[in-house]
């Protein structure tokens, strides 16, 4: 299903979906609490919340964690993920975080909140030009 058939209480909801795993953080560390919502194509949503770790360099973010729990529950396809934090400007996903939605999600829609609301919405695309694409390895 293309972005564009998402529907605002769609977008609503997800944002909703991540403001909730967001209070599931782990996030003892770097004190930066964030949640992901993940919509797959079927309507289905897998949250996550950022989980740090006294290792630090294993900290996993709210994003990935999402993500491998929808691709673990057998989900492949996907419209939109919502991410929510406490910062005053929007948090894009980070560039590990980019590379993996594009070549398991492909351009979905990317929805940025804040505790108080939507603040910017992308297409991944935008978010990373020039993707190193999985299709590449094929020779
Ligand atoms: N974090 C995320 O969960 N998602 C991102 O896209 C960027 C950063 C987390 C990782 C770490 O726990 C905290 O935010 C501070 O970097």
């Amino acid at each position: 299903m293309p972005a564009s058939e998402l529907v605002a209480a769609d977008v609503a909801a997800l944002v909703d979906a991540a403001r909730q795993a967001r209070g599931h953080a782990l996030a003892s560390y770097s004190g930066f609490a964030v949640g992901a919502a993940l919509r797959c194509g079927d309507g289905r949503v897998f949250s996550g919340c950022n989980i740090e770790n006294a290792s630090y360099g294993l900290t996993m973010c709210a994003e990935r964690v999402a993500l491998f729990k929808a691709l673990s529950e057998g989900a492949r396809s996907f419209t939109a993920i919502a991410v929510v934090t406490g910062a005053e400007t929007p948090t894009p996903p980070c560039g590990a975080c980019r590379q993996l939605l594009w070549e398991f999600c492909a351009n979905i829609h990317v929805v940025l909140a804040g505790v108080g609301g939507v603040r910017a919405e992308h297409d991944l695309a935008a978010l990373l030009p020039a993707p190193f694409d999985g299709g590449s390895l094929r020779r």
